[in-house]
């Protein structure tokens, strides 16, 4: 019996970081630029990554080679928080997050009680991340468990590595968007034994935030992490001032926010909070100890008037990062422009985000986040090969700003200031080309 082999070759220029790192400035040194490079995947990993000179040998006659001369090859970007059932509430107008969510997002996420409406927007939400450059992301579904086949159901279609998970919500919002300590920890449970590494699945215990879980509830998602430990964990923290007043009436015993989800085990290296805007010292401790992950929301931070994150102070308390849409309080798909608001939040804290740092947040330091920096986040061999054709002139301004860039970095750090989806020629994942602009 022969197993098929399925191979792709690449050829462009490509630009990765070669190696995680512990501080911004270690980055630079793994900077891997190749003018002109070759790409060979097979069965959705890559094969062989170098020189094309060096290439030639690797390549038999019959594979077909995808050359982009005049672009520039990235690994896909990593989104590490987004929610799929607020793709149409983007732009929902003046409110700070808890009237925000009541007024507009409970009821937009009532409908996914529908599995066809869910099915509908799922399909829109991963061709949208397919057209914005975005190979993998942490995704919030709503308590509805079908709202979570439908999106796996979508990303399988094109082998797409997705974490999600069922809302879960018991207290603090509509009757019909509530579930209980019991149903959510049996729904969960059910989830878990059909999605979790089922190709490439993976699922994350996903209680909303704190002031919507009661305490029975969030000793359910204990119990479901204990039964579960290699499952992911992901939810909101200290976004917003008023929300964090709250949790503290709601929870008294407990030291901060973060300790809520402390006492019922909820924090971890595959843990990912939310926001986590304004931490106090002793939360920052926490997330370095137990090894959990924050995701940046910058667009999102923005727009809810959340408050600016403390960026550099993932590097000073050694706490993972990542970069977070937080679509629909986020007002883009697209990393380019949440690399673009990411540098303004840091200007206006006095800090220099370089595009170098950026590329490193978006790709294998985002892997690194979600655990899966071994898999995912450069061109190494034997990693999935889920990477993204940036055509950097995409626009007339683009393209007269791209005339004076004289480095990669300052190429770089033009595009993530001006590009959007315009600017995503091609997305491939797991080695397979899934979106072409204007196909
Ligand atoms: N906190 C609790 N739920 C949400 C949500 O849907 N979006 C954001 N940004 N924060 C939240
Ligand atoms: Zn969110």
């Amino acid at each position: 019996m022969s197993t098929q082999i399925i191979t792709t070759a690449i050829r462009g220029r490509f630009l990765d970081i070669q190696n995680t790192v512990s501080q911004a400035s270690e980055i630079q040194n793994q900077i891997r630029y190749i003018e002109d490079g070759l790409l060979i995947t097979e069965n959705g990993k890559i094969q062989w990554f170098g020189a094309w000179e060096d290439g030639q040998p690797f390549l038999s006659s019959e594979i077909q080679v995808d050359h982009y001369p005049h672009q520039l090859i990235v690994p896909g970007f990593i989104d590490t928080h987004i929610h799929f059932p607020q793709t149409e509430m983007v732009g929902a107008y003046g409110e700070q997050l808890l009237e925000w969510l009541n007024t507009y997002t409970f009821p937009t996420e009532l409908q996914f009680k529908d599995k066809n409406y869910a099915d509908k927007i799922a399909q829109f939400f991963i061709q949208e991340l397919l057209k914005n450059g975005t190979t993998t992301a942490l995704v919030f579904c709503t308590v509805h468990p079908s709202s979570v086949d439908a999106l796996f159901e979508a990303a399988e279609q094109f082998q797409m590595r997705l974490i999600a998970g069922k809302v879960l919500m018991d207290r603090h919002a509509p009757e019909e968007l509530c579930d209980t300590a019991e149903t959510a920890y049996a729904d969960s449970k059910e989830l878990i034994e059909k999605w979790h590494n089922k190709g490439r699945n993976l699922y994350a215990i996903t209680p909303r935030f704190a002031p919507t879980s009661t305490p029975q509830q969030l000793e359910k998602a204990q119990q479901l992490k204990i039964e579960y430990p290699d499952v992911y964990v992901h939810t909101h923290l200290s976004e917003n001032k008023d929300e964090i007043a709250w949790v503290k009436t709601l929870f008294p015993k407990q030291n901060s926010y973060l300790d809520v989800y402390h006492h019922y085990e909820l924090t971890g290296s595959k843990s990912i909070f939310a926001h986590c805007v304004h931490l106090e010292d002793e939360e920052w401790d926490c997330m370095h100890q137990t090894g959990s992950a924050i995701a940046f929301c910058p667009t999102s931070n923005l727009f809810l008037g959340s408050g600016l994150f403390p960026l550099k102070k993932t590097w000073e308390k050694q706490v993972k990062v990542g970069l977070g849409t937080d679509i629909g309080a986020g007002t883009s798909f697209c990393h380019l422009q949440t690399i673009n608001e990411a540098y303004k939040v840091q200007q206006l804290q006095g800090n220099k985000l370089s595009a170098i740092e950026s590329l490193y947040h978006a790709t294998l330091g985002g892997a690194k986040a979600l655990s899966l920096e071994d898999k995912l986040g450069n061109f190494k061999i034997g990693k999935e090969a889920d990477f993204i054709v940036l055509d950097i002139h995409a626009t007339d301004l683009q393209r007269l700003r791209q005339q004076r860039s004289k480095t990669i970095e300052d190429a770089l750090f033009a595009l993530m200031t001006m590009g959007d989806d315009r600017n995503i020629d091609a997305t491939y994942i797991y080695g397979q080309k899934v979106y072409t602009k204007n196909a």
